[in-house]
């Protein structure tokens, strides 16, 4: 009877399983080990040339491993189909039953990509993402964010009604998504919202009327501008690297008060505008019906701004071009 190391073969195999991260390389070791040409196989059909006694042992020996194999490659794929999706959840920080964007494989665009960062940055802190609709009520993207009639941004110049009576539109800002989101929940929230935005706005460098934008909401008890500009801190660090500085500045927005721009230290010491923010005007509780005292506060940051800066990109409509060439460098 020849020498047969099944220990050796099986040792080996155990070696390349702990290798093996996908199904396709499972299915590989699959045939290697157990296939036709398999040196278990060989051993198989060698069988047949032994004594009785001989059969009956060494059937058995092969028997056993075979089948240790194949357990063992069935339980690294129940392995590996948890890791993945564990993985998935790990990093995105969120209910993969909700997934926002689905996957189908490809690339993702760089607008995608930058919203996606900034969306896992804040879930790393408890945030959850929330949605709205991009074809809205004026209530929701003006009345109920403390923007009376009079506001210039609800002239038609600014904005892109659907209805001409005025009193639908495309949201012309992500804020809405907070007067949705309160209306559903109650304290304590905190939610970052992703999603398009349109405005009457003519294509130069760093204008388009269609864009992006992610809102953020807190609304906790005593939650004060300390916390906002903790939050935002954290976020510009994480975004743009721990060198990079912010400044507050005051400024107005009709949901906020007080209100303020948050501008970045930049490589030739400029100061560059990212993101409005502020505390969430009490006018703005009194219309989703929270109660007096509520407090809270709200940012909003451009999402093609922040991925210009951070890859140094001259001219907005370079996102939308689809030029390949522009797209695969990222
Ligand atoms: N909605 C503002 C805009 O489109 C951005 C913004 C500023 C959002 C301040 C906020 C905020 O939530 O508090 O310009």
């Amino acid at each position: 009877m020849a020498e047969i190391n099944l220990d050796k073969i099986y040792s080996s195999f155990l070696l390349a399983l702990e290798e093996s991260h996908d199904s396709e390389s499972l299915s590989d070791l699959q045939k290697e080990y157990l296939g036709k040409n398999s040196v278990i196989s060989e051993q198989r059909k060698n069988i047949s040339n032994l004594s009785d006694l001989d059969k009956k042992k060494f059937g058995k020996i092969i028997k056993d491993v075979s089948e240790k194999i194949n357990t063992d490659i069935e339980n690294k794929k129940i392995v590996i189909k948890r890791d993945k999706y564990e993985n998935k959840e790990n990093s995105e920080n969120v209910d993969i039953s909700i997934d926002w964007l689905e996957s189908t494989g490809t690339k993702e665009h760089v607008i995608s990509s930058v919203m996606n960062e900034v969306v896992q940055i804040f879930s790393s802190i408890g945030y959850t993402v929330a949605h709205g609709p991009e074809a809205e009520t004026s209530w929701h993207n003006f009345d109920a964010l403390n923007t009376p009639v009079w506001h210039p941004a609800r002239y038609e110049s600014d904005t892109l009604y659907i209805d001409k009576k005025l009193d639908n539109l495309l949201r012309t800002q992500t804020s809405t998504v907070q007067v949705r989101h309160m209306q559903e929940n109650k304290p304590p929230i905190y939610i970052v919202s992703p999603g398009r935005v349109y405005r009457s706005d003519q294509l130069d460098s760093t204008h388009s009327p269609v864009f992006h934008q992610i809102e953020g909401l807190a609304v906790d008890d005593a939650i004060t501008f300390t916390d906002l500009k903790g939050t935002l801190e954290f976020f510009v660090k994480e975004f743009f690297g721990n060198n990079v500085k912010t400044k507050f500045i005051p400024h107005f927005f009709p949901f906020t008060e007080p209100s303020a721009e948050v501008l970045v230290s930049w490589k030739d010491g400029d100061w560059l505008e990212i993101l409005g923010c502020g505390m969430v005007d009490p006018n703005v509780f009194e219309n989703v019906g929270f109660k007096k005292g509520t407090q809270g506060f709200a940012f909003g940051v451009g999402v093609e701004r922040l991925a210009m800066l951070r890859h140094n990109i001259d001219h907005i409509k370079n996102f939308y071009d689809n030029d390949l060439r522009f797209l695969r460098q990222f």
